[in-house]
């Protein structure tokens, strides 16, 4: 598998990034936990070196399964997880609505509370998941600086931040990345924050890689989603790409973006993937799934796009894509 460097940091990752979301459970609908496993490992065995978690997915169940699944090769990749997203602990249910909070002592403490369930002395990368506008971004920033000279963590980054929110931060720490949404159905970020992580010398992760399910080929005009899945929500990070009105349309752009790959023997997840990774400021594009054949097949997703082929599926979703977030449209902050 391809390496990328986040940046021009010395942090090194594999194209593709194991996503851990899905094994958040109460989140991301059912799946067994020793499939999860398995996915996980599955990934690692096929050249995947950076892991990605929350302490927010399953409110701490996703980083435990996280930490079993990594243990035997910890050392050998780059752990990422993400904290001040707070949610309420006697709240039974894990898919009822957080707050981003980068209160300082609740921060710090979510760092040694996330080394526990990860069973590790160091997290690789720790972000800051969304912004608590509540706040000078220098509060958590602070926290982040004080967290690598202690030895916890090794780089910063921060997730959903807009330009000015990456201005500021980077006045306190020195971010390597920003993980935002990123994939065939969402430009949204190509205008403003792509450019100026790229003049920053920053790297993207950019999550949702398959659109979280929709360009999967597994998905038809019935889907429905169990009360324990976020994707029951009419909006996908400020979008609509699979509400009532888009998903027909869209699932049939899903299947004309297929015909075009099956000319290169590429399935959709694969071609969804790699139409990721031909934007050269990501560093990563993040894949989440419990299911080991699902995993070994996004594998192939490490691949070199056509640029002609990479035109066609852009002029396809742009001239008959519903609800999709075209580039220069605001990011969900
Ligand atoms: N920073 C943030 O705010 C943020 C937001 C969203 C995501 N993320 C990160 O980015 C990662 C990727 O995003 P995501 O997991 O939401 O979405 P995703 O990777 O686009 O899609 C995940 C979904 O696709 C399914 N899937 C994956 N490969 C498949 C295959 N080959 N065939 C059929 N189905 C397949 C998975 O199902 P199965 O489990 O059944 O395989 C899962 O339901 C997350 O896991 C998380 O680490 C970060």
């Amino acid at each position: 598998m391809r390496k990328r460097t986040f940046g021009n940091s010395d942090l090194e990752t594999s194209v593709i990034g194991y996503g851990g979301w899905p094994m958040g459970r109460g989140q991301y609908g059912p799946f067994d936990d020793d499939n999860a496993i398995k996915s996980a490992k599955i990934s690692y065995e096929n050249g995947i070196t950076l892991f990605d978690t929350a302490a927010i997915y399953g409110w701490g169940y996703g980083e435990k399964l996280m930490g079993k699944a990594i243990k035997d090769f910890r050392k050998n990749i780059v752990l990422v997880t993400k904290g001040a997203r707070e949610w309420d602990r006697n709240n039974p249910d894990r898919n009822t609505a957080t707050i981003a909070d980068s209160d300082p002592i609740k921060l710090a403490n979510s760092i040694d509370e996330s080394l526990r369930r990860l069973q590790t002395d160091y997290i690789d990368l720790f972000l800051i998941h969304w912004p608590d506008k509540t706040r000078p971004f220098s509060v958590p920033m602070e926290v982040l600086e004080k967290a690598k000279k202690d030895g916890k963590i090794r780089y910063s980054g921060v997730s959903n931040f807009s330009v000015s929110m990456m201005e500021e931060s980077l006045q306190s720490s020195d971010i390597i990345t920003n993980q935002i949404g990123y994939h065939i159905f969402d430009r949204r970020p190509e205008e403003e924050v792509m450019p100026y992580i790229k003049k920053k010398n920053m790297g993207i992760m950019a999550y949702g890689s398959m659109a979280h399910g929709l360009l999967t080929g597994r998905w038809n005009t019935s889907k429905t989603f169990s009360n324990d899945d976020w994707r029951q929500n009419t909006t996908n990070f400020g979008l609509h790409s699979w509400s009532k009105e888009n998903l027909k349309s869209n699932l049939e752009v899903v299947n004309k973006i297929q015909e075009l790959g099956n000319e290169y023997n590429k399935s959709i997840t694969q071609l969804a993937i790699s139409w990721v990774l031909a934007n050269d400021t990501v560093s990563v594009a993040l894949a989440g799934s419990t299911k080991p054949e699902n995993s070994k097949e996004n594998i192939g997703g490490d691949w070199d796009m056509p640029d002609e082929l990479k035109k066609e599926i852009d002029k396809i979703v742009l001239t008959t894509g519903s609800g999709v977030g075209k580039s220069g449209m605001e990011i969900a902050t």
